[in-house]
């Protein structure tokens, strides 16, 4: 499958992990293998456990391969929206865990000598157009009472023309892969087993709990943790508590420390994120990020990569070539917080990390904190925060979910609409078609050997109907996330099935 590939695997190389060839017994079994399954399983580890990840690909082959990895104590969605949502007293806990994690992520960067270009780096928030300085008050007031004081108003940011801006100090940024592939390594140095290319296909809780995989090998575990991104050991809980959003890249070339070494953002919706990546002696390279959108509700990619450099050029117009560019997939939950903790439907001794926000690199490290103590049976002033079963009596947040139900009772309805083309001889090649066909939804990808592929287009999660993404060549789902290759096969959950193949393709 093609698509885009983000400039990380251009700069660094991962080692390539083995299939799972036997079944095992071990304390803890992780899936997943992005920044929440090898933090977890490293802290696992690190506490003496026998530890196996399974990982469906290749490490970082998720979203963590994707990311910019900003490493921020900053709240993408603001302090002051949490504390109003939420409470003071879990405003104070959400600091304190994204800061936490930053210091984790340093101190086992300097115990396993990874290479990762980490840096501790300046975080600046800074105004859209139609904001105005009464929110950037509102945020330095509720990051103070979230204790988070060092935190500062300033007239400007370095290399940055347009103020006012609040300094978040002591952030971070690194090179995704290079931290993966430090963490996979010491997973394996503390005697862990870290597998590729064995795909999980069914989660059992008990005593021992089971994972077995799609090759038919069978781990059984005192417990088991679900790091997929979207989770697929809950089918529903938490699904119906997020939405999928595609996020977009644009990278540019600049001269070696002409650009600030900072994090930048800005407070529209979706907002703007920028950092620089060091390339080489002479070179960096400057993230662009936003123009998000709801998975499959656009197929635009283009316009929304050329957007973001105009927005780019408007405050660094000295900018370089685009050099690269690439986008994900955020889960974002209706109350800005990850959701980490015991499986929800109580299957006993699996749990899950799911619900990224945008912020999964301090999430997904959070899980590698916060879990390990959980298994245990021991408290943690975390576990509410992030409980998955959690929910809400927020108006706001009421209504930010009924909105969502609305918006996947719709997509449910498109299963009795027309599809894209009538005709499957209108398909392009290297393009994707929904087509009706009776009272049957068909995804339709042409090769480009100008075979045609037929798929089911209902989805094997909850059966929304899937959409064509031209730019990452797959089958996205609008309802919770889940996509699938043009060969129908998953790539992301919680779907866990292909899209079965139809008697046509
Ligand atoms: C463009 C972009 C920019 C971002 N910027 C930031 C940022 O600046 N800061 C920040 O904190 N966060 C950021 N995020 C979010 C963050 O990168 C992600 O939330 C985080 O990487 C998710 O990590 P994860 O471990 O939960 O999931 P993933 O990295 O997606 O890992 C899940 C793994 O599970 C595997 N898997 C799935 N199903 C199975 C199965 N059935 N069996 C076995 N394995 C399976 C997948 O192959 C994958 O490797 C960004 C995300 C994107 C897309
Ligand atoms: S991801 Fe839930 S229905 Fe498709």
């Amino acid at each position: 499958m093609s698509g885009t590939r983000s400039i990380w695997f251009d700069t660094a190389s991962l080692p390539k992990h083995r299939a799972i060839a036997k079944s095992t017994h071990v304390d803890v079994c992780v899936v997943g293998a992005g920044i929440a399954g090898l933090s977890v399983a490293y802290s696992c580890a690190r506490e003496g456990k026998r530890v196996t990840v399974l990982e469906r690909d290749q490490i970082a082959a998720g979203e963590s391969g994707r990311t910019t990895a900003h490493l921020v104590n900053a709240l993408d969605d603001h302090y002051f929206v949490l504390e109003k949502s939420r409470g003071l007293e879990m405003s104070r806990l959400a600091a304190q865990a994204h800061s936490a994690a930053i210091d984790v992520i340093e101190q086992t960067i300097r115990d396993e000598q990874i290479q990762c270009d980490f840096a501790r780096v300046d975080g600046y928030l800074f105004l859209g157009a139609d904001d105005t300085q009464q929110l950037l008050s509102d945020e330095l007031a509720a990051a103070h009472r979230a204790g988070l004081i060092g935190v500062s108003r300033k007239q400007s940011a370095p290399g940055f023309a347009s103020g006012p801006v609040l300094r978040f100090p002591g952030q971070g940024r690194l090179h995704p892969l290079k931290y993966l592939a430090g963490l996979a390594s010491g997973i394996e140095r503390l005697g862990g087993r870290v597998y590729g290319g064995s795909r999980v296909e069914s989660i059992e809780g008990g005593t021992p709990a089971k994972v077995k995989t799609t090759s038919g090998m069978v781990v059984s575990a005192h417990d088991v943790v679900v790091c997929t991104n979207g989770a697929i050991s809950d089918m529903t809980t938490t699904h119906v508590k997020q939405a999928p959003y595609r996020t977009f890249v644009v990278a540019f070339e600049m001269k070696r420390g002409a650009f600030p070494d900072a994090l930048f953002w800005d407070t529209p919706d979706p907002y703007h994120y920028v950092r620089i990546q060091p390339l080489d002696r002479a070179r960096d390279a400057i993230l662009v990020g936003g123009a998000d959108h709801k998975t499959a509700h656009e197929n635009d990619a283009t316009d929304r990569f050329d957007a973001l450099e105009f927005w780019a050029r408007g405050y660094w117009p000295n900018l370089g070539n685009r050099i690269s560019q690439w986008s994900g997939q955020v889960l974002e939950p209706f109350d800005y917080l990850a959701f980490i903790g015991a499986n929800p439907d109580g299957a006993e001794h699996v749990w899950l990390a799911t619900g990224d926000s945008g912020m999964g690199m301090t999430h997904g490290t959070i899980a590698g904190i916060l879990l390990p103590v959980l298994m245990e049976g021991a408290p943690h002033p975390w576990t509410p925060l992030f409980d998955p079963k959690r929910l809400t009596t927020h108006p706001a947040e009421l209504k930010a979910l009924a909105r969502e139900s609305i918006d996947v009772a719709l997509h449910y309805a498109e299963r009795v609409l027309p599809g894209d083309t009538s005709d499957a001889a209108d398909i392009p090649r290297g393009e994707g078609r929904v087509i009706r066909r009776g009272m049957h939804k068909i995804a339709a990808y042409r090769d480009a050997r100008g075979r045609l592929h037929e798929h089911s287009a209902v989805c094997t999660h909850l059966k929304c109907v899937v959409r064509w993404n031209s730019t990452e060549q797959s089958w996205d789902c609008p309802c919770h996330g889940s996509r699938f290759d043009p060969q129908g096969k998953v790539i992301a959950g919680p779907a866990t099935t292909d899209l079965p193949q139809t008697a046509e393709g």
